[in-house]
């Protein structure tokens, strides 16, 4: 019924996450309320890494994605569950390092990385940074050295492959902010110039094509592309190659209209062709790490919401108020981002019309779903929005000094505050009259 397995409706008729019912959670903890199914979560993570045994070996790593969903707890979760990190900021850093993720299992992204980031991952010991141009280079060596370590980089690579939901062109990406292009000889130069650095080791090569794709043949002919500048750097520079970073991407179902793969398809799929791949071009098979964030956190998520004002504008739409909005959720204001949502109370009643729900924030694009078919929606119904785990809470902001949703995560029958709810005082404690 539901888009995701973990929901379901109960006696009462009330929309259940795991074990919990979602009315009786946003009478406890408030609303709006991010709720975690951590079971899910923690499901999700094992389909990766099983798939990457079953297909690979287990010669690779699954990274966690943490701009998807950035908290210590989190952290814990998928250090629990085995997999490294993907962190794009000091920030990210800083949370996993307090959570006592272990850092030679994380991997530093970033287009323009700043010096003080770059030291603090030093100074943590983070295992690799992904080296995104030769400024950052120069910039890693010479932090490195006053280190005296020698510091494990891979270089973000564009690939030369747009990939976009249902659709992808091999074309364009050289004009992409993130990395070093193949075409005009950038990446084979920046490889050779680090060469002649003392305080740097190349270990591999990393590409994201994008994320939200539902066709697994981009990730395989970003993987062939990689696979060729692999086989390049050996002959031109005598430089080995160990890993092979493919980035995150793999999309996941927000509406009926969305049918994405399940992990294990995409991951036998992308790891058979790196395997073929390798095998044409006489090279050894690369550790390989993937970086999904969305399928592995968006699913284990839900916001619950107390909808407010249902004003009705006859022959043009009706806008269902909730107590959040873009604020919590800015999906659909910037991409037009597609959602489910569900009467809480009232789980397994039937769409009857089309509503627009609207948050609370002043600004006419404040919303979160536009012309949905819902049931009947009431003032002081609660109402859930489905698959929010990732690219919610980490995107969410204090616009309009609206203070952030609490995430409880669910486990079992138990449930935990992991994020507390921020606070008008949270709001204005950087402030100085
Ligand atoms: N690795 C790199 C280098 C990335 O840039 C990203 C996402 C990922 C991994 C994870 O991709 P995923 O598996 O989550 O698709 N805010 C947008 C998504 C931006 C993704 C940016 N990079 C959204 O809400 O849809």
């Amino acid at each position: 019924m539901f888009n995701s397995e973990n929901l379901s409706v109960n006696e009462q008729n009330h929309l259940t996450i795991g074990n919990h019912d979602t009315v009786e959670l946003a009478k406890e903890f408030g609303t709006p309320l991010y709720v975690l199914d951590e079971d899910l979560m923690r499901k999700n993570c094992r389909s990766y890494k099983e798939a990457l045994d079953k297909y690979y070996g287990g010669n690779g790593l699954i990274l966690f994605a943490s701009k998807a969903l950035c908290t210590m707890h989190t952290a814990k979760v998928t250090e629990e569950e085995g997999l490294g990190a993907d962190v794009v900021s000091g920030g990210e850093l800083y949370t996993l390092h307090k959570a006592d993720f272990p850092m030679e299992k994380v991997f530093f992204h970033g287009n323009n990385k700043t010096y003080d980031e770059i030291e603090l991952a030093i100074k943590l010991g983070v295992g690799h940074i992904v080296v995104d141009n030769r400024y950052e280079l120069d910039l890693v060596n010479e932090i490195a050295k006053s280190y005296g370590i020698i510091q494990k980089i891979l270089f973000r690579i564009k690939p030369g492959i747009d990939a976009h939901t249902h659709d992808f062109i091999k074309t364009g990406q050289i004009d992409s902010k993130f990395g070093v292009a193949l075409e005009n000889g950038e990446a084979i130069q920046i490889h050779q110039y680090a060469l002649t650095l003392p305080n740097i080791q190349i270990d591999g090569v990393h590409c994201h094509i994008g994320s939200q794709i539902f066709d697994v043949e981009p990730f395989c002919e970003a993987a062939n592309v990689m696979l060729n500048f692999i086989s390049d750097l050996y002959d031109s520079l005598s430089l080995k190659i160990k890993i092979l970073n493919l980035g995150g991407g793999f999309g996941i179902k927000y509406s009926s209209e969305d049918d994405p793969l399940p992990v294990s398809v995409y991951i036998e799929k992308v790891a058979e062709a790196v395997k073929a791949f390798a095998l044409e071009k006489g090279i050894k098979p690369p550790f390989l790490v993937f970086e999904p964030g969305r399928s592995i956190a968006a699913s284990a998520g839900i916001t619950l919401y107390t909808v407010g004002c249902v004003k009705e504008i006859e022959n043009v739409r009706t806008y269902v108020s909730v107590d959040g909005g873009m604020s919590d959720n800015p999906r659909y204001i910037l991409y037009g981002a597609k959602y489910s949502a569900v009467v809480a109370n009232n789980a397994s009643a039937e769409p009857i019309a089309p509503i627009t729900i609207a948050g609370k924030c002043c600004e006419s694009g404040d919303l979160i779903q536009e012309n949905i078919m819902m049931p009947e929606v009431k003032v002081g119904d609660t109402l859930a929005v489905l698959a929010t785990g990732a690219y919610n809470y980490s995107m969410a902001s204090n616009y309009n000094r609206i203070p952030r949703p609490p995430i409880v995560a669910v486990r079992g029958d138990e449930k935990k505050v992991i994020v507390k709810r921020e606070s008008y005082e949270d709001i204005i404690r950087n402030d100085i009259i």
